[in-house]
């Protein structure tokens, strides 16, 4: 299950990514944390030092490496220079799964030992003032895109995307890559704006948006979100000494967090399982070329100098029963095959 955190600003998605990680490492399912967000804080919310967040090894700077790696043995991908972060899965293709090893997580996936169970966390790597609305910014968060357009996962499999609201990941599509996406918002006429933004870009895409509130203090902040959002709040999580104490470097145990903060998060994971039961592949994999579709056209056949559309695998759609259909093991030195692109199978 692919699950997002957006919103404003200082809104609160780090805590909330980081809490709802050590909800689901509490049950022992495999669990994916991705930090994509600009402010990168998502290891430290983990628990990890400043010289452990540090050392994590950056999405961002291994892109060749992850586009060589999924472009597998897609004859429609000759070469991994005309891959951009669009560019879908198709017959050859190696997926990847929440659990197993592969050369991506080898590369940049590191163990994170929670007091109630282990994750692993990807970071998409600082960003710095020269990245923002160039290229170097598209590729960071467009490594964590191509791997979400790859990644076959089960019930059971979480993958939690901590990330902005940004107009990036609109244009890019990365918003329709979700089971579910938690709004994180404060009761503020600013954190409801942004809740606004983004509705209007899910609407015709068919995402699954909840609000989160948070900071939450009392009847007046819970009226004030329930009158601005009405149904699209999902509840609201309170102002927490436990999430103060992690601040200032004194992490409690997960069990400690105060009851109506964890009640919150059993809701949210209610919501996400729930979610399953609208999974579908083929509006996932229609969704992924479209907006490749799109992107190639606005500037990626510019700035490769091909038809980036002739990537696209009509019959191909992404799946979890797909049938394995081993690559051989050639296609990338040294790969282990951690999963197999899906057989065409009918549209
Ligand atoms: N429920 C809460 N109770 C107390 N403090 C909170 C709560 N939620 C968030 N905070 C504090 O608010 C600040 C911002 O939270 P956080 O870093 O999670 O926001 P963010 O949306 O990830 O911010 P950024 O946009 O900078 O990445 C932090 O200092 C955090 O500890
Ligand atoms: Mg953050």
């Amino acid at each position: 299950m692919k699950i997002a955190f957006v919103g404003k600003g200082g809104s609160g998605k780090t805590t909330l990514s980081s809490l709802f990680v050590r909800q689901l490492a509490g049950t022992g399912r495999p669990v994916l944390a991705v930090d994509a967000d600009i402010n990168q804080h998502l290891g430290a919310a983990l628990g990890l030092d400043e010289e452990e967040a540090a050392r994590l090894p950056a999405l961002g700077a291994h892109l060749p490496l992850i586009k060589e790696h999924l472009r597998g043995a897609n004859p429609r991908i000759p070469d991994a220079a005309g891959m951009i972060k669009t560019t879908p899965p198709g017959t050859g293709s190696r997926l990847l799964s929440v659990t197993g090893d592969n050369p991506v997580y080898d590369a940049c996936a590191r163990p994170v030992r929670l007091d109630n169970g282990s994750v692993r966390l990807m970071v998409t790597g600082p960003f710095t003032e020269a990245d923002l609305g160039v290229a170097c910014y598209h590729s960071k968060t467009g490594a964590v895109e191509l791997c979400l357009n790859h990644l076959v996962d089960g019930r059971e499999e979480y993958i939690v995307v901590d990330m902005t609201a940004g107009s990036d990941s609109f244009a890019s599509g990365m918003f329709t890559r979700f089971d579910m996406t938690f709004l994180v918002a404060e009761p503020t006429r600013k954190g409801v704006s942004v809740y606004r933004q983004y509705k209007e870009y899910a609407r015709d895409f068919d995402v699954a948006l909840r609000v989160v509130g948070n900071k939450v203090q009392g009847p007046d902040d819970l009226e004030f979100l329930r009158a601005e959002v009405g149904a699209d709040l999902l509840a609201a999580f309170p102002h927490s000494d436990w999430v103060r104490a992690m601040e200032k470097g004194r992490p409690p145990e997960c069990a400690a967090l105060e009851e109506p903060a964890a009640q919150v998060l059993r809701e949210m994971y209610g919501a996400v399982d729930a979610s399953y039961e609208r999974r579908d592949w083929a509006r996932y994999t229609a969704q992924m070329v479209h907006f490749h579709r799109r992107n190639a056209e606005s500037w990626g056949n510019a700035r490769t100098g091909a038809d980036l559309t002739a990537q696209i695998d009509p019959g191909f759609v992404l799946g979890e029963t797909a049938p394995a259909r081993a690559l051989p093991d050639a296609a990338v030195p040294g790969a282990a095959v951690p999963g197999t692109a899906a057989a065409p199978q009918p549209a």
